[in-house]
């Protein structure tokens, strides 16, 4: 079984630490080589040698069900070699420095390393240090760029275009990677992007990225093509940033009183994991206007993608 006839000549780069460095051809070319992959996933046998002999790390310093899984599946589907590593049964609980463990991975003939990681630019440290190819799973608030990729491939996939279109992103923006890498993704394809929560978790300064800022989300729904909920994220917050989580969901929960405002077609969005009944009431995260299930599916077609593109500039692909 072969892989989909795919051009390599748009991709130069071996890593993927971000999506604010990329361009709009850059980005499509992402989009396009993953709708490509989708395809495999409907063959009766669906791995391709594309990556055969290759071997692939999951470096996760941080816990991750949807990220770690998708790439772990789309390495298999690749045919690559994996291994898995988390930091609570790894060195690094013994003080090694995240370089040197890197070090001793690419010691071992590790050619992609899959890194989630608390602090902002550990992915880009690493490529810059190792000849392997560093994937970014997510690095503290700085960027999650494969969901961002998987969020634009549902939305083009849904929509059948990016351009034109209003998206809400909603809830804790000031803390989330998936926000500053969708913004990054949506507004350079052409979107309008609209950032919606409290004055404390989307301050004025977010404008600066191209968005605009609104703190009244009722004002925003029926405007919208897309609402993108964020998850409140607990482990980030070192101070209380809203009263109570019965005050959020009261001004800025996607319930289904608030749903009804939204145009017909708009689609439900979420990156998960969710916080049922905070900032999505859930009912309407099973509904059929959610789209939940399907980002996760489009998530093994992206990092596929991304897989095979840092690799081919390796020489790793066949
Ligand atoms: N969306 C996302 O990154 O989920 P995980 O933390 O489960 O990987």
């Amino acid at each position: 079984m072969t892989a989909p006839e795919i051009s390599k000549a748009e991709w130069t780069r071996k890593d993927l630490t971000g999506i604010e460095p990329l361009s709009a051809g850059e980005i499509t070319t992402l989009l396009d080589t993953a709708a490509a992959f989708k395809t495999v996933g409907t063959r009766d046998i669906k791995k391709v040698p594309a990556l055969r002999g290759q071997t692939l790390v999951n470096l996760f310093v941080e816990p991750s069900t949807r990220t770690r899984v998708s790439f772990e599946l789309a390495a298999m589907r690749l045919s690559a070699d994996v291994i898995n590593i988390s930091a609570s049964t790894s060195s690094l609980t013994k003080g090694e420095t995240l370089k040197d463990t890197a070090k001793v991975l690419e010691a071992n003939h590790a050619d992609i390393i899959v890194l989630r990681h608390s602090s902002a630019g550990a992915a880009q440290f690493l490529a810059e240090r190792l000849a392997a190819s560093v994937i970014n799973a997510g690095d503290g608030a700085h960027e999650h760029p494969t969901q961002a990729l998987l969020d634009t491939f549902t939305i083009r996939e849904k929509k059948g275009r990016i351009a034109g279109l209003h998206i809400a992103i909603i809830g804790d923006i000031l803390f989330s990677r998936v926000a500053r890498s969708d913004i990054h993704a949506l507004t350079k394809l052409g979107a309008r992007v609209t950032l919606v929560g409290p004055p404390t978790l989307v301050p004025r300064e977010f404008e600066h990225l191209g968005v605009t800022v609104t703190h009244d989300l009722d004002a925003v729904l029926p405007e919208v093509d897309v609402v993108n909920l964020l998850r409140i994220q607990h482990e980030r917050q070192r101070k209380e940033y809203f009263p109570s989580l019965g005050e959020y969901t009261a001004l800025f929960g996607l319930t289904k009183q608030r749903a009804e405002k939204l145009k017909p077609d708009a689609l439900i969005m979420h990156p998960g994991p969710i916080n049922r009944g905070v900032e999505i009431d859930s009912d309407l995260a099973d509904s059929g206007r959610s789209v939940i299930l399907d980002q996760v599916t489009n998530g093994l077609a992206v990092r596929m993608a991304v897989l095979f593109l840092c690799a081919g500039v390796r020489g790793g692909a066949e």
